[in-house]
């Protein structure tokens, strides 16, 4: 079913302490919108995160995990091991994974499928570097992002998979897509799942926005059609800010 969220993640931001407060302070916020409401800590401090949250109506999320079930990969953490501890969903394909850590096509099939496996659901990320934007061939390269990834799915699975568009020339950088642009690419994206799978997957699989996005500019975004929520990055470490995006619907 297509849902709206808004989903912050807090990337390699917040210790602690910072956490705690940061917690505190998006349970005495009030949602006056039908959005989900997720937030990724650090892995340290998610078990606790989890914890805090329950019977908020805020969900502690995952912002990676390894495809391997367990066994010697320093430094990394499995499926169970997100679900042993209480979590539900995980951030997979982030362009800051792709570009740092070097996350391929075929690593994020693996983890999909480990999560799926698991029954854990995906938020799954992909977008155009600028200078895909320049020469304009961002759908080019969103299309073989999820194909890659995903194509090898049965239409089911998208039950339990959020697809998360975010341009990587508007993450943390202030510009963000314009609306316009925002819904072009996210129509494309239902069109290309409607191509695969049928219009079923296509309607009900929600399609959230990255890059940029703030309490000034969430309204006008999420008011796109095919535009279901948001990730959120900076604009989450601010427990009044994170609210006003979710309340932008
Ligand atoms: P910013 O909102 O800071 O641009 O980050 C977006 C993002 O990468 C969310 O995953």
């Amino acid at each position: 079913m297509r849902k709206q969220i808004v989903a912050g993640n807090w990337k390699m931001n917040n210790d602690v302490a910072q956490t705690e407060s940061l917690l505190a302070n998006l349970k005495n916020q009030t949602k006056t919108t039908n959005a989900e409401v997720m937030v990724a800590p650090t892995f340290v401090n998610l078990a606790s995160a989890a914890k805090a949250l329950e019977g908020s109506g805020i969900e502690a999320v995952a912002q990676n995990m390894h495809f391997a079930e367990s066994g010697a990969y320093t430094g990394e953490i499995s499926a169970s091991m997100l679900k042993s501890v209480g979590v539900k969903t995980v951030i997979l394909g982030h362009s800051e994974r792709r570009e740092y850590f070097n996350e391929t096509d075929e690593t994020l099939a693996k983890k999909v499928d480990a999560a799926l496996a698991n029954n854990l659901r995906i938020i799954f990320c992909f977008g155009e570097v600028l200078a895909d934007r320049k020469s304009n061939n961002q759908e080019a390269v969103v299309e073989s992002q999820i194909s890659n990834a995903l194509f090898h799915l049965n239409a089911d699975a998208y039950k339990n998979i959020v697809l998360a568009y975010e341009p990587v020339w508007a993450i943390g950088t202030g510009e963000t897509a314009s609306p316009e642009q925002a819904q072009d690419m996210h129509a494309f994206i239902r069109k290309t799942l409607a191509t695969k799978y049928g219009s079923d997957v296509a309607n009900n699989t929600s399609v959230l926005y990255g890059g940029s996005c703030k309490p000034g500019n969430a309204k006008e975004i999420f008011s796109k059609p095919d535009v279901d929520g948001g990730l959120i990055g900076g604009a989450a470490l601010n427990a009044d800010d994170f609210f006003a995006i979710v309340n932008a619907f």
